[in-house]
């Protein structure tokens, strides 16, 4: 039985859809949190823009000023759920310089701000809590810092953007249009308030550059991930991908080399169609993480929307409650290993999958094939459908691996062509081999 419950004033920054599922199930689960933690969380000031939303708490605890929030005294723990970069800097500084606990949920601010918010968090002893900013409700930072400590990592897979996920998945299974899906994708609160970031990549890039610099143990900034998002794929490749024995998915690449350098890319990608994370649909995220000592490992859960968000946000705010309460020392960043480096995108090696829309007329294929050659690129298979009369066909082509600058030359030759037309298309394809 727990003799003496200590009492956590929480300051809300924001209460849009993290902050209304973590408002909800704070109150659903609010005995278990107190049972298990020790302390009893209490919400005493919420930052919004607009106070006349219903928000489901006292209209005397909103506020649209997060000075308010972080100053206010009765406030021990604030947590970020407002998104951006601007203003969420200054409210994670402004909390931090006040010696107050941070928990926030925006990956945005931690990749291109986190060596620094992290360095003056150990300047005020005052711990940051992340776990919801990756991979949603997969406590997967926990995982990497914790977990798999005594491991050096040799890869990490993911699908680590809901929406993404969600829309390539119905895409494929419904044939419905990009726009149509996204649609329903801001509905149940998986897209970002600026849905391109999910588009094209740049969500995802954020929780790569986060996983990259945990797994790896020095902050890997925005500038060294490669990004692409899935606007180009067409229901066309997924179908053709399909016939190949491919699943097409928005995938984050992370991996060092034999230099010790590391790979980070975020970019669609055709997988095996018989590889665990072909089969993550919806929103769902999966990681597969391999380390020296434990193998394989595979994370696997709801990675974006309220609920699943709500759920590591409170497990932080839990941890930060025991944290205060035990008067823990603050590790911080833990820096280790790695030299620091990462490789460029022209250095990297993988396979291509190549839909070029060609003449219809014999020799075609021996051009492409020769070109393809002349920058030391095999092809593994080539695919074209029959029974057509156009003017011109779809050509698909899979390369075996290759070097991303090879690629790329072969690439711009290839479509000055006179036989080659448009639309042509390229997609990385990864065998986990
Ligand atoms: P959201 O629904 O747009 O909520 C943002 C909240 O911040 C709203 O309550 C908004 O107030 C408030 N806000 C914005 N600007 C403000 C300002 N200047 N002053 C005070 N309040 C302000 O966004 P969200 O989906 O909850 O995402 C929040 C954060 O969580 C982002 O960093 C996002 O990347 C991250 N995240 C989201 C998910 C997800 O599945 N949605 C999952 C993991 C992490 P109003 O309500 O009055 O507009
Ligand atoms: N917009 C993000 C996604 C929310 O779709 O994955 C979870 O971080």
């Amino acid at each position: 039985m727990i003799l003496f419950m200590r009492k956590l004033g929480i300051g809300m920054v924001g209460c849009g859809v993290v902050g209304g599922g973590v408002l909800a199930h704070l109150t659903r689960n609010r005995d278990l949190l107190q049972e298990r933690s020790g302390v009893d969380f209490e919400v005493v000031r919420v930052a919004v823009r607009d106070l006349q939303k219903a928000r489901g708490i006292e209209a005397s605890k909103l506020t649209t000023s997060w000075r308010e929030v972080v100053e206010d005294p009765q406030v021990n723990l604030v947590v970020e759920m407002m998104g951006g970069t601007t203003l969420a800097r200054e409210v994670a500084e402004a909390t931090l310089k006040a010696g107050k606990p941070l928990v926030t949920a925006n990956k945005a601010l931690l990749a291109e701000c986190g060596e620094e918010l992290f360095a003056l968090a150990e300047r005020n002893k005052v711990p940051i809590y992340f776990e919801a900013s990756v991979a949603g409700g997969i406590p997967i930072l926990k995982a990497l810092r914790e977990g798999l400590r005594a491991n050096h990592i040799l890869g990490i897979h993911g699908i680590i953007n809901g929406t993404c996920n969600y829309i390539l998945s119905r895409m494929a299974d419904e044939g419905k249009s990009y726009e149509e899906i996204l649609l329903d994708a801001k509905r149940l609160g998986y897209a970002e308030a600026d849905e391109s970031l999910d588009v094209d990549g740049i969500d995802a890039a954020h929780k790569a550059a986060i996983l990259a610099s945990l797994a790896y143990g020095f902050w890997v900034r925005m500038d060294q991930v490669y990004v692409e998002g899935i606007r180009k794929v067409s229901a066309l490749d997924m179908c053709f991908a399909k016939k190949l024995g491919y699943t097409i998915k928005l995938l984050a690449t992370i991996q060092p080399n034999s230099e010790r350098a590391v790979e980070v890319r975020v970019h669609p990608t055709l997988i095996p169609s018989t590889h665990v994370l072909a089969s993550v649909s919806g929103a769902y995220n999966a990681i597969a993480v391999e380390g020296d000592v434990v193998g394989n490992t595979l994370f696997y859960g709801r990675g974006a929307g309220p609920d699943a968000t709500a759920s590591a946000v409170l497990s932080d705010m839990a941890e930060a409650g025991i944290a205060l309460d035990a008067g823990c020392v603050y590790r911080g960043f833990e820096r280790h290993s790695f030299n620091g480096q990462t490789v460029p995108m022209a250095e990297v090696r993988t396979r291509y999958y190549f839909r070029l829309t060609v003449l219809n007329k014999p020799g075609v294929l021996a051009r492409v094939a020769a070109l393809f050659g002349a920058h030391d690129l095999g092809i593994s298979s080539v695919f074209q459908p029959e029974d057509h009369d156009e003017e011109t066909v779809p050509l698909v082509i899979l390369l075996d691996y290759g070097k991303e600058s090879s690629m790329r030359k072969a690439y711009d030759e290839i479509m000055k062509l006179d036989v080659v037309q448009t639309p042509c298309q390229m997609i990385r394809v990864e065998d986990f081999s």
